[in-house]
């Protein structure tokens, strides 16, 4: 069980100097628009992913004018108490520290507390490249899996090296193969453990996201799910082999785990190109429960649960159907943002939720 008890956010975003207390499980978070709704959320994230879900620029989420920002936050993990403190500056390292004790590396922090943050503009993992599907499968693989994390980052380390030694040999018109073999035998092995722990961990999310998918559409679209990636067929090094001449050409490695991709079909269509809004919106919430529950089952508990403005975006039986499984079913903690206060009072009601409504105002 992890649950946030406050937060003190500090030359954050519109946050100059602001503390939250938390005291339930349901936490609706209610203000006028540009009050800072979805910037309290972020922060949250901030704590456990170590970064913003909105930009990867850490400078943009320090308080205009001011020259860094500080987030404390209280966690109750299986009744022991964290204190979180992360700080950053520009110019020097960020910091994230655990009851006093330092991270040496950030990456040791993710996965400690997990959540998932369902927000307004993230029908983008539908409808955008293969580089948001991604981004949703290793955010949760790396919530889950501290090895896979660490060859992820090994991998996209290599990946850049790579690249810029493509573009640098383009530019030289120099023959450095020699370095681009080594670069590519480095890269042979994060390469490999990666597809290996997608193909085995798509094999569980894949139908959970079909599960939940025909229960929230409700009706009788015949929806599938691949993952795809060219290293179901060959192996690395023959690909690296056959694209060498076109990665020269484009300067840029163009095959690797980097390309893979989550393809839907609704009806033998793919899904992007044909599905209504609606659909969109349904795929996109069965694909965060389905992390959602996995993480849970992985870890043992609940990730905290951020669903910004998601009233906007479901009709109101949904909205409650999905309150209902993670409120009450569930036992996760869960951060809601509403416009209207009223909204949020009536749900909490109408489902029996004991759950606190915080007001942010000026
Ligand atoms: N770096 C920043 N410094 C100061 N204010 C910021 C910064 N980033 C965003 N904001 C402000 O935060 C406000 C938006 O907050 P947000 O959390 O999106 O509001 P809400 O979700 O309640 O509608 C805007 O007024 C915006 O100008
Ligand atoms: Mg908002």
């Amino acid at each position: 069980m992890v649950r946030l008890r406050n937060i003190t956010i500090t030359q954050f975003k519109n946050y100059s100097f602001q503390r939250f207390d938390f005291n339930k499980n349901v936490i609706g978070i209610c203000g006028l628009n540009g009050i800072g709704k979805t910037n309290l959320l972020d922060a949250i994230y901030y704590c456990c992913f170590t970064k913003s879900y909105f930009t990867s620029s850490d400078s943009m989420n320090i308080e205009n004018g001011k020259d860094g920002f500080r987030i404390e936050a209280l966690f109750d993990k299986e009744n022991i108490n964290q204190q979180l403190i992360c700080v950053y500056k520009p110019q020097t390292k960020k910091e994230f520290s655990i009851n006093d004790v330092l991270y040496e590396k950030l990456s040791k922090h993710i996965g400690q507390f997990t959540c998932v943050m369902i927000a307004p503009d993230d029908i983008s993992i539908i409808t955008g490249t293969s580089e948001e599907r991604r981004k949703y499968l290793d955010s949760i693989l790396c919530q889950i899996d501290a090895d896979y994390l660490q060859q992820l980052i090994l991998y996209n380390k290599l990946l850049q090296q790579r690249n810029s030694l493509l573009k640098t040999m383009a530019q030289k018109q120099s023959n450095d193969f020699a370095v681009l073999d080594i670069i590519n035998h480095q890269m042979i092995a994060p390469c490999n453990h990666i597809f290996e722990k997608r193909t085995a961990f798509t094999k569980q999310l894949l139908p959970l996201i079909v599960h939940h998918y025909n229960q929230i559409a409700n009706n009788h679209e015949i929806i599938s799910a691949q993952y795809h990636s060219k290293l179901t067929e060959h192996s690395f090094q023959d690909l690296l082999k056959q694209n060498l001449e076109k990665d020269l050409m484009l300067q840029r490695s163009n095959i690797g785990i980097h390309k893979d991709d989550l393809i839907f079909s609704l009806n033998g269509e793919p899904f992007k190109n044909i599905a209504s809004q609606g659909q969109r919106k349904s795929l996109l919430f069965a694909m965060k429960l389905a992390a959602f529950e996995l993480l849970k089952s992985h870890k043992g508990f609940a990730p905290i649960l951020l669903l910004d403005d998601v009233f906007e975006k479901l009709d109101e039986e949904r909205m409650h159907n999905l309150l209902k499984w993670v409120c009450i079913e569930n036992d996760g903690q869960v951060f809601i943002t509403d416009t209207h206060k009223s909204r949020l009072e009536s749900s909490f009601q109408a489902l029996h939720i004991d759950g606190e409504i915080i007001e942010i105002s000026k």
